[in-house]
């Protein structure tokens, strides 16, 4: 059933394009790579998890397509042991994300030594967001198709290192909230929920930290309501790719992600002074004052602004955000509106639209080559939440994709 609404969306995405497309040619690709997309459905390894405890573990050499492909989609949901959807309001899938990594042929097929992970082309330092794909609770309803003529290039034997090969790695967090207290509080790891005090090398955390990923670590168990019983049971992250082989048509698509708590920090090291990305990956929104809680004052506005070295043609972008949220929009250089993203909240029970949770984010999938970020432009983030009450552990991010050049006809 899910593979036939996938592939509807898809038509229907092409049909989108094709209508929007003012050239034959272009209608031409659609229809020619329409034939080619392949579509697998994967499933993690078995997680298991009783009520009220978190999951958080990392995974590597997953399953994943092979060879010299173009990525076209990306989807994902927890399931149980039948693989029927889990609602949101019994595990709460905090986020997934995949990353990409080179390993040396002559080690163990899962060792993690000598391994060197290939990162996104921006903007966080080291590794941190460096993935290229990843979702949470929003993951059921959200829009991750590339248009084409573009896609994302992996598994190009000329970028892989003589003597490694290419693997692939995720990391799910999973909160089982069956029983538990506090759903709200539970699922943004608020510290006194978990009786959290300490990090993970045992470093107390200020009392300033009140909620976020510290306080929900793998094991970790969220406070239960007084005699619940429930038995354990198992999940899976049930993934769908649509992928087709690499072709010279294809416009490869750069995959960025700006998180609203980055600030460009200056470094001194033996080459100078240098400017560094510092993102903090989570943040806390305090509330607004009493006096203001009239629903129209209260609004937390988090900001991020940066240049931006190299440009292109902006071709798809989301957010991704935490319950609270109002939306997130990225401006280009005077206050131009590049995209906005919209969460989308459930309002039923079912898996896909639960209640209260955020369910989906809207998309941007501009008309081809009509929004250009020029070398070194500045962006900003801008990311929004309801601060009627206080939300800890909250996500202000925004993933989008860049192509340096348009398909050939259009030049
Ligand atoms: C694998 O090869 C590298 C480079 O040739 C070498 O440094 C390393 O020790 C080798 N590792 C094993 C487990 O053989
Ligand atoms: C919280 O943690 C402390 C120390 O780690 C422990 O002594 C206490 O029993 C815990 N409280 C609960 C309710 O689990
Ligand atoms: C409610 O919001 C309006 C508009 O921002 C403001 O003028 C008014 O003072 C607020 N009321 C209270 C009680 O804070
Ligand atoms: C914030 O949430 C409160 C409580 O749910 C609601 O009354 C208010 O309209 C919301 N404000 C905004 C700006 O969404
Ligand atoms: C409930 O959610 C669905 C799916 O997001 C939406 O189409 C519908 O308009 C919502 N209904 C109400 C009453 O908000």
């Amino acid at each position: 059933m899910r593979i036939v609404s996938q592939e509807w969306k898809l038509s229907l995405t092409i049909l989108v394009l094709a209508l929007l497309s003012c050239t034959p040619f272009s209608s031409a690709v659609s229809r020619k790579t329409n034939k080619n997309i392949n579509t697998n459905v994967f499933m993690s390894p078995k997680i298991e998890l009783s009520p009220g405890s978190v999951s958080n573990k990392l995974y590597f050499d997953v399953d994943f397509p092979r060879g010299h492909i173009s990525l076209k989609s990306f989807n994902a949901e927890l399931v149980d042991d039948a693989g029927n959807s889990i609602p949101l309001s019994q595990t709460y899938l905090h986020h997934w994300i995949f990353l990409r990594y080179h390993q040396p042929k002559n080690v163990t097929h899962n060792s993690q030594s000598g391994i060197t992970f290939v990162r996104n082309s921006g903007f966080c330092q080291e590794n941190v967001f460096g993935q290229y794909f990843g979702l949470g609770s929003e993951t059921r309803g959200t829009n991750t198709y590339i248009p084409d003529p573009y896609g994302i290039e992996v598994g190009n034997p000329s970028e892989i290192p003589k003597g490694y090969v290419e693997k692939w790695m995720f990391n799910i967090h999973a909160i089982d909230t069956r029983g538990v207290e506090d759903k709200l509080g539970c699922i943004e790891c608020k510290c006194d929920l978990y009786n959290v005090t300490k990090d993970e090398d045992g470093v107390a955390l200020s009392p300033n930290y009140k909620g976020g990923l510290q306080c929900c670590p793998d094991n970790s168990k969220c406070k239960m309501l007084k005699g619940f019983l429930g038995k354990k049971r198992s999940i899976y992250l049930k993934y769908t790719v649509m992928w087709m082989t690499w072709e010279s048509f294809i416009v490869p698509a750069k995959i960025y992600i700006i998180d609203a708590t980055d600030v460009l920090k200056i470094s001194h090291n033996s080459k100078g002074k240098s400017l560094e990305h510092d993102c903090k990956i989570e943040y806390e929104v305090e509330p607004c004052s009493k006096s203001n809680v009239n629903g129209s004052d209260c609004v937390d506005v988090k900001r991020s602004s940066f240049p931006m070295q190299k440009g292109g043609y902006f071709i798809y972008g989301v957010g991704h955000m935490h319950v609270g949220s109002i939306g997130t929009t990225l401006y280009g250089k005077d206050g131009k509106v590049i995209c906005s993203s919209i969460p989308i909240y459930g309002n039923r029970s079912e898996a896909g639209n639960e209640k209260g949770y955020v369910v989906g984010m809207s998309t941007c999938y501009p008309q081809l080559g009509s929004i250009k970020i020029h070398d070194g432009e500045t962006l900003t983030l801008e990311a929004k939440y309801n601060n009627t009450i206080r939300h800890s552990g909250v996500m202000g991010l925004f993933y989008f994709l860049v192509a340096e050049k348009l398909p050939h006809h259009h030049l």
